[in-house]
């Protein structure tokens, strides 16, 4: 990654939309810096919209990085009706998507339509042992819905070869670097050029 369109992405941080640092139509990385906590559940609102059944997102990144923010905006984009908080005590939580949330619903007739999302927060996972224990391996092609895991660095030795990678980096001040990666590259996450698009378009 080049560090000019770097810095310069991060200078113009203080702006009051994300900032796209790289904006190659090309380049395989979204690469963003969020000013706030509902920036960052505006990008995930976005995303959100564009997932379909089965689509798996792996998100990663330190304690309080925005993880479970950034899902919260991908519930909003997927129609979710119910607060999304982290799963302290389950490794697992579901939540149903209302018809009326999502640009494709139509009460579900639509089969790409996602009815649930899976919310998998694996901080607390004591081995892979456990994930046998709630059918982790079903979670990761859910054929209902979208999932949804933070740490999943805890499970990768069983993580599937495709999936769409959200990194977020704390940058002080209220500030976070996403970086969302298709992996790999294009397949079911090729729109990930129209939200860069998209939010390139927004400032
Ligand atoms: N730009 C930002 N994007 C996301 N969160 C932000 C931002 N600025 C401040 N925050 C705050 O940082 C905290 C992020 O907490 P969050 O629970 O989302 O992190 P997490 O990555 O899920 O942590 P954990 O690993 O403990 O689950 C929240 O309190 C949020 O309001
Ligand atoms: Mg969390």
């Amino acid at each position: 990654m080049p560090t000019l369109p770097r810095r310069r992405g991060i200078e113009a941080a203080n702006r009051g939309w994300p900032t796209v640092v790289d904006a190659r139509p090309a380049w395989p990385v979204l690469d963003l810096v969020s000013n706030s906590a509902a920036q960052t559940r505006e990008i995930g609102a976005r995303l959100g919209r564009r997932l379909r059944t089965g689509d798996l997102v792996l998100l990663h990144g330190d304690l309080g990085a925005g993880k479970t923010t950034l899902a919260q905006g991908i519930a909003r984009g997927l129609g979710v009706a119910d607060a999304v908080q982290s799963p302290t005590f389950t490794l697992v939580s579901e939540h149903p998507t209302v018809a009326d949330g999502h640009p494709s619903g139509d009460g579900g007739a639509d089969g790409d339509r996602p009815a649930h999302l899976y919310h998998l927060d694996l901080y607390r996972l004591s081995g892979d042992g456990e994930l046998d224990s709630f059918g982790f391996d079903d979670y990761l092609a859910p054929a209902d819905g979208v999932a949804l895991v933070e740490w999943p660095e805890r499970a990768a030795s069983r993580l599937p070869p495709a999936y769409l990678l959200v990194r977020l980096e704390p940058l002080g001040d209220g500030k976070r670097r996403l970086a969302i990666e298709a992996v790999p590259p294009g397949g079911r996450y090729a729109w990930l050029g129209e939200l860069r698009r998209e939010l390139s378009g927004a400032g």
